[in-house]
């Protein structure tokens, strides 16, 4: 499975990216706001330090107006993928900009019926939010297997990118099910290191390489 962070804040990106774990980020309007930063020069600098796509959202809601502004976001860099809305607009400008070759992500999805949209209209990457439907109690999860066992079924090839994901119990569980690809705030992607028992078991180490007097450098 695949790694993408979900986040806007480049410090972050660059830290993960030194540990070689990152595959891609995805930013959206809300996340812009929170780094206070210009969206196209924010966007330009997290394109130069990670090599993998780079998602970037369209503000417009008629097609016409998201294909103008996916073309100018796709020209911030090669990494680009555009994303867009999975409203019936945001298909019409998937069709098109995935024509021209740009990578598009098709956001906000909450239902497998959206999902196979989205296929049909050339997305690259489909983001099913599953805290937010966990939020309303209704099982995010589930439709990520639900979405992953209709994509099987028929070879379609747009990536499964699960979304709003809120903990690390979230990332396995994609994992389980086969997304392709795991969209995380960095402090999921940091949680997942840690386990009660190793904290534990650390505590006692040093306490008896402490009582044992082991010195290494
Ligand atoms: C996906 O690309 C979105 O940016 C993000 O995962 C939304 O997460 P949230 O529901 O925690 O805001």
């Amino acid at each position: 499975m695949k790694f993408f962070v979900d986040t806007a804040d480049i410090d972050a990106i660059r830290e993960l990216h030194a540990l070689g774990m990152l595959d891609g980020v995805t930013t959206n309007p809300s996340l812009i706001l929170k780094s206070g930063r210009n969206i196209l020069e924010v966007t330009k600098e997290i394109c130069e330090t990670v090599d993998g796509p780079v998602s970037a959202e369209v503000i417009a809601l008629s097609a016409e107006d998201m294909i103008a502004e996916g073309r100018k976001l796709a020209e911030i860099a090669d990494n680009i993928a555009v994303k867009v809305p999975l409203t019936w607009d945001g298909l019409k400008a998937c069709k098109v900009l995935s024509g021209e070759g740009k990578m598009v992500n098709v956001t906000l999805c909450f239902s497998a019926n959206q999902a196979i949209l989205a296929a049909k209209a050339g997305a690259t990457f489909i983001s099913p939010f599953v805290g937010r439907l966990d939020d309303i109690n209704l099982d995010g999860l589930q439709l990520i297997s639900d979405i992953r066992q209709i994509y099987d079924n028929y070879g379609y090839e747009t990536q499964i990118l699960a979304a709003s994901i809120r903990s690390a119990n979230h990332m396995s569980e994609c994992a389980k099910i086969g997304a392709d690809v795991c969209t995380a705030p960095p402090a999921v992607i940091h949680a997942m290191a840690n386990h009660v028992l190793t904290d534990k078991g650390l505590d006692a180490f040093v306490a008896d390489a402490q009582k044992a007097g082991i010195k290494i450098v």
